[in-house]
């Protein structure tokens, strides 16, 4: 089991660049592969996640080139090219290439198993599985189609209208996707907005969506055409940069070419809020997304409430706000978020145990915690529970504790973040 052993240092300074979009990368994958013609990806990334979702097109017979430099060339076979996998496709922790490809796997003219890795397997699939049975999808697997392992007959769907429970963009984009197979329109309606990069891709390709208040819709039929696209850097991975600077005295760092989709940015909102001194700079667009260098100075930060509309606009970057919340005065609740308790780990028990082994005083509650913060972080023994985000979480935390911070079980880092040392060792200044 690889560890991280962090040790506190001074400040954070310098210029850094953060790894492509996990999200959109998967998206540029797929879109890519059901395109009709060659889709140059760059700044794809290239994490075990992503590639999960490349390898599972390139058992279907999608041609896909890999470049140095995170260069892709997809050579797209449109609506139907697909071709029947041989044999079951892992999709290893990545909840995005199983959902979304349970979507596309509905519509297709063949057979198809997958599966995952044991925390995937234990993470809920009928919130796309239903939607698409009601489509017409015969999917099979543990607990009525709960759990992976699926196995998936595709055949031929027929548009539905669907009111999402949970707020979901990885059950949105299911269905869009099973939509552009169906026969008829599907459309889908949100209660509160979620990442909709799906939808911004299949525009960037050329495909109609008609949004009306808080639905969307699609009309089946539509072939996306082949476009390059340019991936923009993941504002998951730069949100532990932002709360290390904001939370070390005297750091400045800038952050080039991040992602800034407002489905995406909760995590700025909230530390502004909190006090941090965070300006955006350098705006434009990024393969159909905007984006932009994110400039953040420390600042002294108070806790805060979130809640509502705002949990989904930052759900991956709770954990790392859990961080902030500790060195903040005064307490910090959140609220409204159970859907952390179906990430890749149960994510506010995970929390709560990693906060109070660095002396945090912690409530959890079903849908939530409150945190106290405090001044002084100590330095902690912990273990990630093979989750990337609270990996990486303690590591920003242990940036500031007094004494050395052990983090076990830190392999799941390379499921989002390879280049997270590396990148963190670019901008540290020692003690
Ligand atoms: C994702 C959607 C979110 C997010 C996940 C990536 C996506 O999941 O937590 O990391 O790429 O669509 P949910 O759809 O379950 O909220």
């Amino acid at each position: 089991m690889s560890m991280i052993r962090i040790r506190p240092v001074k400040r954070l300074n310098g210029e850094v660049t953060v790894q492509g979009d996990k999200s959109i990368s998967h998206r540029a994958v797929i879109i890519g592969s059901i395109a009709n013609g060659t889709t140059t990806v760059t700044n794809f990334l290239t994490s075990e996640d992503c590639m999960a979702t490349m390898r599972a097109f390139k058992a279907m017979g999608i041609p896909i080139e890999e470049f140095d430099d995170n260069k892709l060339k997809i050579h797209g076979k449109g609506l139907n090219g697909l071709v029947e996998p041989p044999d079951v496709m892992d999709m290893g922790n990545s909840g995005t290439s199983a959902r979304l490809l349970c979507g596309l796997l509905a519509a297709q003219p063949f057979f198809s198993v997958m599966t995952g890795d044991n925390s995937l397997r234990r993470r809920p699939m009928k919130r796309v599985v239903e939607p698409l049975r009601q489509m017409g999808a015969r999917i099979w697997g543990r607990r009525g189609g709960e759990y992976l392992p699926l196995s998936i007959q595709g055949g031929e769907l027929k548009g539905l209208f669907h009111r999402m429970a949970v707020p979901s963009a990885q059950v949105k984009s299911a269905l869009l996707l099973a939509g552009l197979f169906a026969n008829g329109r599907t459309t889908i309606e949100e209660l509160l907005p979620t990442r909709d990069h799906t939808e911004r891709m299949l525009r960037y390709c050329g495909v109609d969506l008609i949004r009306k208040g808080t639905t969307i819709a699609v009309e089946g039929g539509q072939s996306p055409s082949s476009r390059d696209i340019e991936i923009p850097g993941d504002i998951s991975a730069a949100a532990f940069f932002i709360v290390g600077a904001s939370m070390l005295k005297g750091s400045e760092i800038v952050i080039k070419g991040v992602g800034l989709n407002p489905t995406r940015t909760g995590i700025i909102d909230i530390l502004r809020q909190m006090g941090a001194s965070i300006e955006m700079d350098n705006l434009r667009e990024m393969g159909g997304e905007p984006a932009g260098d994110i400039r953040i100075k420390s600042a002294p930060m108070k806790g805060i409430e979130v809640r509502g509309d705002i949990i989904p606009r930052c759900v991956d970057e709770l954990p790392v706000l859990c961080i902030a919340a500790a060195i903040a005065e005064g307490e910090t609740w959140i609220r409204d978020a159970a859907e952390l308790r179906v990430k890749e780990s149960d994510r506010i028990a995970g929390m709560a145990e990693c906060l109070s082994s660095l002396g945090v005083e912690v409530e959890t509650f079903e849908d939530g915690m409150r945190i106290q913060g405090t001044k002084r972080l100590k330095g902690s023994m912990c273990n990630s529970r093979g989750d990337h985000r609270i990996a990486m979480s303690m590591a920003i935390a242990g940036l500031a504790a007094e004494g050395e911070t052990l983090i076990e079980d830190t392999e799941c880092i390379n499921t989002s973040f390879p280049m997270f040392e590396e990148t963190l060792q670019r901008v540290v200044v020692g003690r």
